[in-house]
């Protein structure tokens, strides 16, 4: 296969970086990416879906290997749930939509995340109370270097807040080439966390549906998110980080309004968004590199910034939410 030579990621990275990949390919079959792998076997490979939760930090010493692999079908069914295996490439929004027009319950709470179905377990996607582990089945996969095909259940791939083995443990080690997710033939419906509900009753639904969940979080996310179309962005930069309940407890003698969620009896999660904001990055800009107004936990790119700049707004905020607060937020975002 024909590789491009020194091919500008620009229109690849929802940041809108101009960073260059030295080797440039892409590939819509395991076949077509083994022959890649096997006549560039002394190159770095580096896979790319929707490039919105990357961070071109300097141009890409290596190949990087765009996953164009297509196709939804359901390949197994019984009374309660249906199957479907998704191709790496599918626009993951897309994959959403389709799950509505087939009554398929389970993923509606996800509609318009960005990206492609095959970059969903690396982080273990996730919004308005729901991850993909919960419909998550088991995915083929392709060792980069072994060039084997390996499926990983739901248990293998250890699925956590914004983790899993493919982030961590095998990092840069496989290629994700389809997912099989197990969706609800009957639906029963997450709207309790935040703001749905609400937005539900604006609306006016009568009898509650899929597919008015899902616009429901549509509008959700359009009201504070930016569209990376508009504005470059890749979401959520950080983690909301977790601290002990002695700790907040500590916090709130200065700060009684700080929200907090309870994971255990000692655990509680804190919202990254908020300490951002208390610490007065919300609005802020630098050049082209800025905090959201409307989002503090997202950072964007208003035009020409640098992944450099934005990786050094990013570490400025870090330092500043240890330094009033004491927690270490970590990036959500893949640096590269
Ligand atoms: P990329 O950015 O292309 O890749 C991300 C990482 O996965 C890279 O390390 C890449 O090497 C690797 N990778 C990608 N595809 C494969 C593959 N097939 N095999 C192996 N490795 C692969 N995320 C959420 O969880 N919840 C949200 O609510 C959310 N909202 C967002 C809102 C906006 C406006 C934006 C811009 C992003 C948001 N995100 C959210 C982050 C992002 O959409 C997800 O992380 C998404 O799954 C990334 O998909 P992608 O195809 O763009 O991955
Ligand atoms: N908040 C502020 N100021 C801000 C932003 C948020 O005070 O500038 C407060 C809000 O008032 C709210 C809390 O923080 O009390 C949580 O805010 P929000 O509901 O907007 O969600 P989030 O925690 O900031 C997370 C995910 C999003 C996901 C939404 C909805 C992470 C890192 N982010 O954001 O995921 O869409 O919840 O479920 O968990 C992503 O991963 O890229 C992403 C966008």
């Amino acid at each position: 296969m024909k590789l491009s030579e020194n091919f500008s990621l620009k229109p690849y990275n929802t940041f809108r970086l101009d960073a260059y990949a030295k080797y440039f390919a892409e590939f819509s079959s395991v076949e077509m990416l083994q022959e890649v792998l096997e006549e560039n076997g002394g190159l770095q490979k580096m896979i790319l879906g929707g490039g919105s939760n990357i961070l071109l930090t300097k141009n890409v010493d290596g190949l990087v290997l765009k996953n164009g692999i297509e196709g939804i079908r359901v390949v197994g069914e019984n009374e309660t749930f249906v199957f479907v295996q998704v191709g790496a490439g599918v626009n993951w929004h897309q994959f959403v939509m389709y799950c509505i027009d087939h009554n398929y319950a389970g993923i509606e709470n996800l509609s318009l995340i960005p990206g492609n179905t095959g970059a969903s377990p690396m982080q273990n996607i996730g919004a308005y109370g729901v991850e993909i582990k919960d419909v998550f089945h088991e995915l083929e996969a392709l060792h980069l270097q072994e060039r084997t095909l390996q499926t990983f259940s739901n248990a293998d791939c250890k699925f956590g807040y914004r983790e899993s083995v493919f982030k961590k443990k095998y990092k840069g080690e496989f290629a994700i080439l389809n997912v099989t997710f197990r969706l609800n033939k009957k639906s029963s419906y997450n709207i309790s966390y935040g703001a749905i509900e609400e937005e539900l009753k604006r609306m006016h639904v009568g009898e509650l549906n899929i597919k008015a969940v899902s616009d429901a979080v549509i509008h959700i996310r359009r009201s504070k998110l930016p569209d990376p179309e508009v504005i470059g962005n890749a979401g959520s930069f950080f983690k909301n980080p977790e601290i002990s309940v002695r700790h907040l407890n500590e916090l709130k003698l200065a700060e009684p309004g700080m929200a907090s969620y309870k994971i255990n009896e000692q655990i509680v999660k804190v919202p990254a968004g908020w300490l951002i904001e208390r610490c007065g990055w919300k609005g802020f800009r630098k050049g082209d590199a800025g905090c959201y107004d409307k989002q503090a936990l997202v950072l964007v790119n208003y035009g020409k910034a640098t992944g450099r700049e934005i990786y050094d707004l990013s570490e400025e905020i870090k330092l500043s939410v240890m330094e009033k607060f004491k927690i270490e937020i970590e990036r959500e975002v893949n640096i590269l």
